[in-house]
C-alpha cells in the first residue's frame, strides 16, 4: 500500500517550482493533497493536474505570514478531508542579489521577507498542530537551504532560522506525537533559480559541488517522503542536507 494512503497533507508554495513537485509525490503516494500558495492561478492548474492523473488535491489560497489566512487554510483542509496528518512548510521568497546584505536591506523589506520566509513556518505550524494532536500525531517538513552554512546574507539568516526552528519546535511537538524535520536542498533547477541567481554563479558554484549538477525538485522529493513518512517514525529535529554532497 502506498505510504500515504488515507493521509492528508499541505504543501504550501506549491503553485510551482520544488512545491508543486511535492504535491505531486505525496499525491503518488496516496495522499490527500491542499496545494497552498498565494498564486490562485498556478496552485489550481497544480491541484487540477494532480486530480487529472489519478489523484486527490484541492487548492486553497494562504498568505503564510498571516496567522488568519493560515488558520483559514486548516479549517478548510479539515472541513474537506477530516484531519491533517502532514504539513510541508516550502513557501518562501527571494530577496534578490542585490537586496541580500543585512547592513543595508530596505527595513520594511527585511521585516516583511522574514515573516515569510521564518515566522510563516511557524504560522503555519501553530494553524495545524493542535489538529493533528488531536488525532494521535502527524508530521512536519521545513524547507531549509544550504545557504544557512555558507553566507548568503537575509536569506540565509532566514534559512538558519528555520534550523532552529525545527530543532525547537521537535521538542514542543515530541510529547503530541508530531515529529519535524527539515530538508536543505543545494541548488535546485527552478524558474526561481533562474531569475534571482545569475548563470555565472549557478555555474560556480555546481563546479564545486562533488556530484557536479543541480538538483532538481524530483532529486528532494525522495527525502520529503521519507522524512513525513512512518518510515521516519523515530526521527525529529533533523535537518536533513540534499545537495549534491555540498555541505560535507
Ligand atoms: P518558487 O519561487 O518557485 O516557489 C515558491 C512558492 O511560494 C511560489 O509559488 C510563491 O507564490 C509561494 N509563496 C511566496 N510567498 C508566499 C506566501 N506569503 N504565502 C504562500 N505562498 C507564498 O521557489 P522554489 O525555488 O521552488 O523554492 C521553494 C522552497 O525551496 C523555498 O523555501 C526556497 O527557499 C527553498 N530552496 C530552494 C532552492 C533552489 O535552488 N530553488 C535551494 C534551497 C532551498
Amino acid at each position: 500500500m502506498a505510504r500515504f494512503t488515507g493521509r492528508t497533507a499541505i504543501v504550501t508554495g506549491a503553485a510551482r517550482g520544488i512545491g508543486e513537485v511535492y504535491a505531486q509525490a505525496l499525491a503518488a503516494e496516496g495522499a490527500s493533497v491542499v496545494v497552498a500558495d498565494l498564486n490562485a492561478e498556478g496552485g489550481t492548474a497544480v491541484a487540477d493536474k494532480i486530480v487529472a492523473d489519478g489523484g486527490t488535491a484541492s487548492f486553497h489560497p494562504v498568505d503564510v505570514s498571516d496567522p488568519e489566512s493560515a488558520g483559514a487554510l486548516a479549517d478548510f483542509t479539515i472541513e474537506k478531508y477530516g484531519k491533517i496528518d502532514h504539513l510541508v512548510n516550502n513557501a518562501a521568497i527571494y530577496g534578490g542579489m542585490k537586496l541580500d546584505l543585512l547592513l543595508t536591506v530596505p527595513w520594511d523589506y527585511y521585516q516583511k521577507f522574514m515573516s515569510v520566509n521564518l515566522d510563516g513556518a511557524l504560522v503555519m505550524t501553530r494553524a495545524v498542530w493542535q489538529n493533528m494532536a488531536a488525532n494521535g500525531g502527524g508530521s512536519i517538513v521545513n524547507q531549509s537551504s544550504t545557504a544557512a552554512y555558507v553566507y548568503s546574507g537575509f536569506y540565509g539568516l532566514a534559512k538558519v532560522g528555520i534550523n532552529g526552528l525545527t530543532q525547537q519546535l521537535a521538542t514542543e511537538l515530541g510529547g503530541s506525537n508530531i515529529r519535524i524535520n527539515a530538508i536543505a536542498p543545494g541548488p535546485t533547477d527552478t524558474e526561481a533559480t533562474k531569475t534571482t541567481t545569475p548563470e555565472s554563479i549557478v555555474k560556480d558554484m555546481v563546479s564545486r559541488l562533488p556530484l557536479k549538477r543541480m538538483g532538481t525538485p524530483q532529486d528532494l522529493a525522495g527525502a520529503l517522503l521519507y522524512l513525513l513518512s512512518d518510515d521516519a517514525k523515530w526521527v525529529t529535529g533533523q535537518i536533513f542536507c540534499v545537495d549534491g554532497g555540498q555541505v560535507i
